[in-house]
């Protein structure tokens, strides 16, 4: 029997082993990309520098969604993009109605919009965390919403813009992003927008505080460690058609020698950034709450985490004048008057790991629902 030649078939394996690579990225190459939508609504992401190239003045806001995409060409490596202008503003221009209507917006477009795999909304970094926590809260969708900003404007030196949209945009396009929430994706973290913190205005100033961040977005994309597990996406229970403007909740801070709100104006909350009040701040909150208005107390780092199992606190009425009965408050407070002395602090509402800024984003959507304490205190352990 003459011998096999075996070589035309180990020629025809090596062949295919070289092509296949190639054609491998050719067929990836040619899949169609996913579609994400990006809404700009403003801020140093899309801001012109006075003098370009320089460190001075800059004005937020002034290109357009469209021009800021165009300066990232490698965008349309990772998806299909469309775009759409909310605004163009400095995002402290953004009010509570604001975002009422971007939260319908993107709500309503992952509804209508089978084919989106999911948004990226670009914003200032100024007031970034509160529309994130806003949307994240609101947003019904389990798919990816991603909010990206820039500490450096676009015409600037080293403008970190660009490598965020870029960073955004792969998270908003990825699997592994259904479900998450609201994301906060700047220097290639990726935070819970619950978390996301701006510590600094520079470069690598966005944190997510003592929980940690859920991934980052590394060369080969966003890489996820850990989920977030507090209700959000299609578990949120803050539905806002019907809401035409939100409660008005204010936002205070108690301090040394500190007296507290003024009692002729009553909110319908009021959160105060607080480790402890004084015996007239106590005494100004418990008119308040005995008037009404629903007080939320938050330790001004946004660490603490107050026991979940506990009861808010009933509002009691002040004791009567002649009640002779020693308390714990009237030692604390021997000078104030009896009327308010019922206790030294004014602990209603137990928050769980938020800022003082996000326990009132919460406490406006809570008070859309009920005004019982119970009730509240139930939606702050759950969100
Ligand atoms: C802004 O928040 O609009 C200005 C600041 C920034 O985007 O970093």
């Amino acid at each position: 029997m003459p011998p096999v030649n075996h070589m035309p078939r180990v020629l025809a394996l090596g062949l295919l082993l070289i092509a296949l690579p190639g054609a491998i990225a050719a067929q990836r190459d040619a899949a169609p990309r996913p579609k994400v939508l990006i809404i700009g609504t403003g801020g140093t992401i899309s801001g012109v520098q006075d003098a370009p190239g320089t460190l001075g003045g800059y004005r937020a806001g002034a290109l357009t969604t469209e021009q800021i995409v165009a300066s990232v060409p490698s965008l349309v490596n990772f998806a299909q993009i469309e775009t759409e202008q909310f605004s163009n503003v400095a995002s402290t221009m953004i009010t509570p109605d604001q975002w009422v209507a971007l939260a319908r917006r993107i709500d309503g477009v992952l509804r209508n919009r089978r084919d989106l795999a999911g948004v990226v909304v670009t914003h200032g970094t100024d007031r970034l965390e509160e529309t994130a926590f806003f949307l994240y809260l609101t947003i019904r969708s389990e798919k990816p919403v991603v909010v990206v900003g820039a500490q450096r404007p676009a015409t600037g030196i080293s403008p970190d813009g660009p490598i965020n949209l870029l960073s955004a945009v792969r998270t908003a396009a990825a699997p592994q992003s259904l479900g998450k929430g609201v994301l906060v994706v700047m220097d290639d973290r990726i935070i819970s927008a619950r978390e996301a913190r701006k510590l600094y205005p520079r470069a690598g100033g966005f944190s997510s505080g003592e929980m940690g961040m859920l991934g980052v977005v590394s060369g080969g994309g966003p890489e996820y460690f850990f989920a977030p597990t507090r209700r959000r996406g299609s578990a949120s229970e803050f539905d806002l058609d019907g809401v035409t403007s939100l409660p008005t909740v204010e936002l205070t801070f108690a301090y040394p020698g500190g007296t507290g709100p003024r009692a002729e104006h009553k909110p319908a909350g009021i959160v105060v950034s607080a480790t402890g009040l004084t015996c007239t701040e106590s005494g100004a909150f418990q008119v308040l709450a005995r008037a009404g208005t629903i007080v939320v107390q938050v330790f001004p780092s946004g660490e603490h985490v107050e026991s979940s199992d506990r009861e808010p606190e009933p509002v009691r009425p002040p004791p009567p004048r002649n009640d002779s009965t020693p308390n714990f408050a009237r030692r604390m407070c021997p000078g104030l008057d009896s009327a308010f002395a019922v206790a030294p602090w004014v602990p209603n509402i137990g928050v769980q790991h938020l800022t003082p800024a996000k326990a009132r984003i919460l406490l406006m959507l809570a008070l859309t629902r009920t005004r019982e304490l119970r009730e509240i205190q139930r939606i702050f352990d759950s969100y």
